[in-house]
């Protein structure tokens, strides 16, 4: 478990990252950092490039050139099973559990990749939608049920950075507002997490910070106190 104590140390720090889907190139210079213990959002209207920076961090993109280290250690050009066993988890928008298995089987499916991570007591104390469903098949859950048990299922593995795509995408306020709940949970445990978001106010109720993203780069970064004077910016680079 991380120690919760913030550090002014950047955890992630992202420079001038490129990313190429075969020939098309979608990252344009991408560069942010992320402390310890940080919540930040990667806000941005439809294809701005948010997956692919997630992406793009796991090692799962065509090719990648520029800088992306984690707790100092460079990610590019490291074999892409490796990065995961440093500590990131990483929650996909289509969510990556399987429909087939239990919930506690979909729990305790993904490695342990260091020590310290939640109990699975400690993971139905965070989710309580999913307390007593242990036995449920993944396609019997709910959406939000579902987007919880692919939260759920990373936070055993000791994974210190969770990276969250969409994860409140298509789902009722009442379940955004519990998901909030855990996040801020998460945050108060020591985890760093950086999540992409459409919905910023629910990214507001969460985050340190958000950086914007237009066209394969960063334009902005907004401190989350200064949100509320930035709306009309937001709203020009969101389209909303
Ligand atoms: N597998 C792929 N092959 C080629 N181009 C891709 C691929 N995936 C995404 N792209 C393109 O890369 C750009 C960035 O896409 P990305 O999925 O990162 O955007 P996003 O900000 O996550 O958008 P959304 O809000 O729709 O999820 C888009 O132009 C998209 O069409
Ligand atoms: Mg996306």
């Amino acid at each position: 478990m991380p120690d919760g104590s913030i550090t002014k140390t950047a955890m992630l720090e992202v420079g001038d990252l490129h990313a190429f889907y075969g020939e098309s190139h979608v990252l344009h210079g991408v560069s942010l950092d992320v402390r310890q213990g940080e919540v930040v959002t990667l806000l941005g209207r439809n294809g701005a490039g948010k997956t692919t920076t997630m992406r793009s961090i796991m090692g799962i993109v065509g090719k990648r050139r520029g800088s992306i280290r984690f707790q100092g250690q460079q990610l590019i050009g490291m074999a892409q099973h490796r990065i995961p066993r440093l500590g990131i988890g990483y929650v996909p928008e289509e969510r990556g559990i399987f429909s087939s298995l239990s919930v506690d089987e979909n729990l305790t499916l993904p490695p342990v990749v260091k020590p310290g991570g939640m109990t699975v007591p400690q993971i139905y104390e965070l989710f309580p939608n999913l307390k007593g469903r242990g036995s449920t098949q993944g396609t019997r859950l709910s959406g939000g049920e579902q987007q919880m048990l692919a939260i759920a299922r990373i936070l055993r593995t000791g994974a210190t950075l969770i990276l969250l795509d969409e994860p409140t995408e298509g789902l009722a306020p009442v379940i955004i507002e519990q998901i909030g709940v855990a996040v801020r949970a998460l945050k108060a445990r020591g985890f760093t997490i950086v999540l992409v978001e459409q919905n910023f106010h629910f990214a507001a109720t969460i985050a340190d910070r958000h950086y914007v993203m237009e066209e394969g780069r960063i334009v902005d970064m907004i401190p989350n106190d200064q949100l509320h004077a930035n709306m009309d910016k937001l709203h020009t680079h969101l389209g909303v």
